[in-house]
């Protein structure tokens, strides 16, 4: 089998084919997928059938995989594994149900951020032909490097405030027990403009939802300016939006985009399942 890597056409995503990630991956194959991970940003691996294991075996190359704080939604045998899902067994849901309202960065919340995500998908819900639940994605390096010199040179060295609650105080929705353990999370502080540490490009570290304030700024001009920078990321020359089907593992770089799920599809009448696993960005 030979690997096929076709670009989006936009300036992030590409589709993978012809690879096996759940069997044995060569050094050589892996170093090609990873060069091509981190020059798009996203990449869809088409036509995979992953066990739990076989996902994070595969994650763990790419650095240490993490856990998610909403322990509840882990797989039940494997702790790594989180389900993303609309299910519902015994009027409960059996995996998280409003992940990425707005846009994000996985765990920028965190002290030590997610790097790389994945996302397995196992059940896609469809209506009339047309893939439900698709899944937008911005460049955020695109945006830092479109912003005018001035307002380059206003942002560097400040720093911004995450909080996890953050974007769930704004929209109020989710389930009210995990409204509590958002709520109960540390902030971290990030600065606004990162560089990326494997491809050396400068990107935009802002988000509407967690960022609650920039350090040594009044609070209003701090939310203004994030306001104003965040609207930069999700322009549509910077985006690019993934069509699921069964047996993606579609993988982003946290570093270099933002994603925005969307909420087409309802229970009981669309079923979605996936498995995500998260990476952590490598320690400084
Ligand atoms: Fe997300």
């Amino acid at each position: 089998m030979s690997m096929n890597v076709v670009e989006s056409g936009k300036i992030i995503g590409a589709e993978v084919l012809g690879v096996d990630l759940a069997g044995p991956l060569e050094m050589s194959t892996f170093a090609e997928l990873e060069r091509h991970f981190y020059d798009r940003s996203v990449l869809c691996i088409r036509d995979q059938d992953l066990s739990p294991e076989a996902l994070v075996n595969f994650a763990g190359r790419f650095g240490e995989v993490d856990r998610h704080f909403l322990s509840h939604y882990t797989h039940p045998e494997h702790a790594n594994v989180l389900i993303i899902s609309n299910i519902q067994e015994n009027g409960r849901d059996i995996g998280y149900a409003d992940a990425g309202r707005v846009w994000h960065s996985d765990g920028s919340y965190l002290q030590r951020p997610v790097g790389v995500s994945m996302l397995y998908a196992i059940e896609v819900p469809e209506e009339n032909g047309q893939v439900l639940g698709r899944t937008q994605f911005a460049s955020a390096w695109a945006a830092y490097d479109g912003l005018s010199d001035a307002l380059k040179a206003r942002i560097d060295g400040l720093e911004a405030v995450h909080q996890v609650a953050g974007r769930r105080k704004a929209i109020g929705t989710g389930q009210q027990r995990d409204r509590v353990i958002h709520e109960q999370q540390p902030e971290a502080i990030h600065p606004l403009v990162r560089t990326h540490p494997y491809t050396g490009r400068k990107y935009l570290f802002v988000t509407k939802g967690e960022c609650q304030r920039v350090n040594g700024m009044d609070v209003d001009e701090g939310l203004s300016l994030i306001e104003s920078l965040a609207d930069e990321i999700p322009r549509p020359e910077y985006r690019y939006v993934h069509n699921w089907r069964v047996g993606d593992l579609l993988m982003w770089d946290n570093r270099a985009v933002q994603h925005l799920a969307s909420f087409d599809y309802q229970w009981p009448k669309h079923r979605r399942l996936m498995h995500r696993v998260t990476v952590s960005e490598p320690l400084p």
